[in-house]
């Protein structure tokens, strides 16, 4: 029988693993299954139930998706550190009979900037709007990419700066408001990070944060040209970009992980990529 994984959400329709994963498993020639699977969000032990009884039909692997991210968490049995810090799990590996958990939301946002996109950030000044669940997860990996300067901004600054003092990396990174950005000057990268776009709303971010020669990220995936890109676009900043290639770099690390093998990433961006506008 061929090797069986899954992404487990819910709801679950809109995913595109299956198809992502499908196209690597082809790709690279590994015989495997990638299936779609709508957990249960009651009873609250439901979750785990669910992902014991395909570890027991001969489940390999899965990826978890909202709303599931932190009870993944919670039932690991090994964890890494960067799942650690982000208090949540997108990917876990069950070997002989342990659930060994991982986060690669944040290297995958990595390597889509750096090698995708081709803006390396060492030296550079980069600002991540947000301080949920995606910060937590991206901040280690943003650390390793050794830019000059991070900084976080939030809403509620205080949610930032807790997660700032639990990283606690130096001077490199800090946090703050909205309203402290307007003195800040313009920065090399800017990654939306918060919930805002999902509901077509802007973070409250001043456009003197966008430097004409700079990157502008939106996490979300195939919303368009965004209230937050539009303002980058509309100050001048060339490079901007959604988050297809982040969520296609994030799998082709579960995948690496899981099957020992990389696969390419360049055509399944190309074929899931939305174009803005
Ligand atoms: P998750 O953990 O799933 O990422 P979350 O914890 O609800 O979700 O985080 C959502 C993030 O988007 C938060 O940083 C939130 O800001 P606050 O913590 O200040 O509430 C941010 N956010 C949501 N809507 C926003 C908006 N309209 N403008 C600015 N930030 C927004």
């Amino acid at each position: 029988m061929s090797d069986q994984y899954a992404v487990i959400g819910n709801p679950i329709g809109h995913t595109k693993s299956p198809l992502i994963h499908g196209l690597f498993a082809q790709e690279t020639g590994q015989d495997m299954t990638y299936v779609a699977i709508e957990g249960p969000v009651e009873p609250a032990d439901a979750f785990a139930d669910t992902v014991r009884a395909f570890i027991a039909a001969g489940g390999k692997g899965m990826n978890i998706t909202a709303p599931f991210k932190l009870q993944a968490f919670a039932m690991a049995d090994e964890r890494s550190e960067r799942a650690a810090l982000a208090g949540a799990v997108n990917a876990m590996k069950f070997e002989d009979g342990r659930v060994i958990a991982e986060n690669f939301d944040g290297v995958g946002l990595v390597r889509d900037i750096e090698v995708n996109l081709n803006q390396p950030m060492s030296g550079k000044r980069v600002l991540v709007l947000g301080a949920g669940g995606a910060v937590r997860g991206a901040l280690l990996p943003f650390l390793g990419a050794r830019p000059a300067q991070l900084v976080v901004a939030n809403r509620h600054v205080d949610k930032a700066q807790a997660l700032v003092e639990q990283v606690a990396a130096g001077g490199t990174l800090t946090a703050c408001g909205y309203a402290e950005l307007d003195s800040m000057g313009p920065f090399d990268l800017v990654v939306n990070a918060t919930s805002a776009s999902l509901t077509g709303q802007l973070p409250p971010v001043p456009p003197s944060v966008f430097g004409a020669r700079g990157t502008a990220y939106e996490l979300a995936y195939g919303k368009g040209l965004t209230p937050f890109l539009r303002l980058a676009r509309n100050a001048g900043v060339q490079g901007i970009a959604d988050g297809v290639g982040m969520l296609v770099e994030q799998a082709a690390e579960a995948f690496a992980w899981w099957r020992g093998v990389r696969p390419q990433t360049r055509a399944v961006i190309d074929r899931l990529t939305v174009p803005l506008d």
